[in-house]
């Protein structure tokens, strides 16, 4: 029987330097992309993968506007009872988490995506666990991480998501170097991080969904920095590959938005905004308009 993975890791201590300077009192991961902040999203893909344990990694900023949108506010329920305003009240009780289930660790200095990782190896310590990067919001049914569970269950190891990413932007992700491939299931050998077009072994790259053996900390333990000087999540993953853990790409069945970068979260905002039913058709009509004026 494989451990059942019910512990999510949020690595959001980056900067967020690309959104400045939006990002520079809000964090990242609470810009709204229609009516709710990303980092909601991925609790709520969190949850319908099973999840039931939350951890945050944090920076100083973030950790107090993270507490209080996942907690109860009750002098705002109280307002919200009084005016009738029913609907309201349930979209605020969707974002408590009960409040033994989250959790928070620091990250001091964004040192890398493997070093945030290594930050809630306590939390984790012994346990399959997910971790979830926000600003990758996936629209999907079943959710994205649901889908790598299933996958999971039945094979254990290291599950990431991946996807096909143009053969000249290969150097802003971690790439598979494949072994073999089985409809949307993909078996790797090895993984380069940042390769440039020329070295890639493919342009299969993992996105920001990982399903992880926790073999991963006996490499993040020695904090050895990689490609960019930051230490690397995926380099702990290659290391697992030689010590007989399984390692599986999944193409999973549904659409990513980049939300860490301007097109990505403007094409989210427009995308969410016309499928919100309230909404849907007045911003069509807008953008309808809006695009036949001239440019
Ligand atoms: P990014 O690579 O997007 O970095 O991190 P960033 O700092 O958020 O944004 P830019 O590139 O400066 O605009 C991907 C995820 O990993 C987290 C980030 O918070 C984000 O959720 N991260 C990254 C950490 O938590 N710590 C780090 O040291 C690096």
């Amino acid at each position: 029987m494989k451990k059942p993975v019910t512990k999510v890791v949020f690595p959001v201590a980056g900067l967020g330097t690309r959104f400045l300077p939006a990002t520079k009192a809000i964090p990242k991961e609470m810009l709204p992309i229609a009516d709710r902040p990303l980092i909601q999203y991925a609790v709520q893909e969190a949850r319908q993968a099973g999840i039931t344990d939350f951890i945050f990694v944090t920076g100083a900023m973030n950790r107090p506007l993270l507490k209080s949108h996942f907690s109860e506010n009750p002098s705002l329920n109280t307002f919200l009872r009084e005016r009738g305003k029913t609907t309201e009240l349930n979209l605020v009780a969707e974002t408590v988490i009960e409040p033994d289930r989250l959790h928070f660790c620091s990250q001091d200095k964004p040192l890398g995506l493997g070093h945030a990782v290594w930050c809630a190896r306590e939390f984790v310590a012994g346990e399959p666990f997910a971790v979830i990067l926000p600003d990758d919001l996936i629209s999907a049914e079943p959710g994205c991480l649901k889908q790598m569970m299933d996958v999971h269950s039945r094979l254990g190891g290291n599950v990431v998501a991946v996807e096909n990413v143009a053969p000249d932007l290969t150097n802003r992700y971690g790439i598979l170097d494949i072994a073999s491939e089985d409809g949307p299931l993909v078996v790797a050998r090895g993984l380069v991080e940042k390769p440039a077009p020329d070295k890639a072994p493919s342009t299969l790259s993992i996105i920001g969904r990982y399903i992880l053996d926790d073999k991963v900390f006996e490499h993040l333990d020695k904090g050895v920095a990689g490609a960019g000087g930051e230490i690397q999540l995926t380099d702990a993953i290659s290391a697992t590959i030689g010590a007989g853990v399984p390692f599986h790409g999944l193409r999973f069945a549904g659409t990513r938005y980049d939300c860490g970068s301007m097109y990505g979260f403007v094409e989210a905002n427009v995308t969410f905004g016309l499928q919100s039913s309230a909404h849907a058709e007045e911003i069509r009509a807008y953008l309808k308009n809006y695009l036949k004026r001239p440019v």
